[in-house]
């Protein structure tokens, strides 16, 4: 009969069962090996990391802790704490519904209102086929125009519902036409 194991070497094997499976990529130790150890540098790496994938996936955020010696619970507190950083993957496309100033003032909350109902989804969210992300935004340096929204990085200006129902079609049509490509 094979000796039993030792209850160290069991803790061995259950320490950060998440890491233990799952090496690092080399892009994410490229982002974090400059930075190991330094706790201070946990916005550059979130942002570095963001950049790369588009969003904050766990596993590397668990590495983020780890590398940089900070406890996860804080890492997931910054990163939740900052609207600027985002937890789950963007959609194929994104429609920014602008809310600056001159914006509100001409209507921008409704046509907010009724993206977020058309789309079934509210800020920050992606619809379920994973093809609209929609956001807000403070400005887009495009006000003589306001209400605007983009469609990706298209501007559309002097928003209203029809227009925002037809931007949204013909979203919805390229977008099937790319994925069926
Ligand atoms: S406030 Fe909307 S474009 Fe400036």
């Amino acid at each position: 009969m094979s000796p039993r194991p030792s209850l160290k070497s069991l803790r061995k094997h259950v320490y950060r069962p998440d890491l233990a499976d799952d090496g690092m990529s080399p892009e994410l130790a490229r982002i974090l090996d400059p930075h190991r150890g330094h706790a201070d540098a946990l916005i550059t790496v979130l942002a570095e990391i963001q950049n790369h994938y588009g969003y904050l996936p766990r596993r590397e955020m668990e590495h983020v802790a780890d590398t940089l010696a900070f406890p996860l619970s804080r890492v997931f507190g910054v990163a939740t704490f900052y609207n600027l950083f985002r937890l789950s993957p963007p959609g194929r496309n994104t429609v920014r519904v602008c809310r600056g100033t001159a914006c509100h003032v001409n209507g921008s909350a409704a046509i907010l209102d009724h993206v977020k109902t058309t789309l079934g989804i509210v800020e920050d969210e992606t619809t379920l086929d994973g093809a609209i992300t929609l956001q807000t935004v403070a400005c887009v340096g495009a006000c003589s125009l306001a209400p605007v929204i983009v469609v990706n990085d298209a501007v559309h200006g002097r928003m209203t519902s029809d227009k925002a129902d037809a931007a949204l079609t013909a979203l919805r049509a390229e977008s099937a036409g790319a994925v069926r490509a």
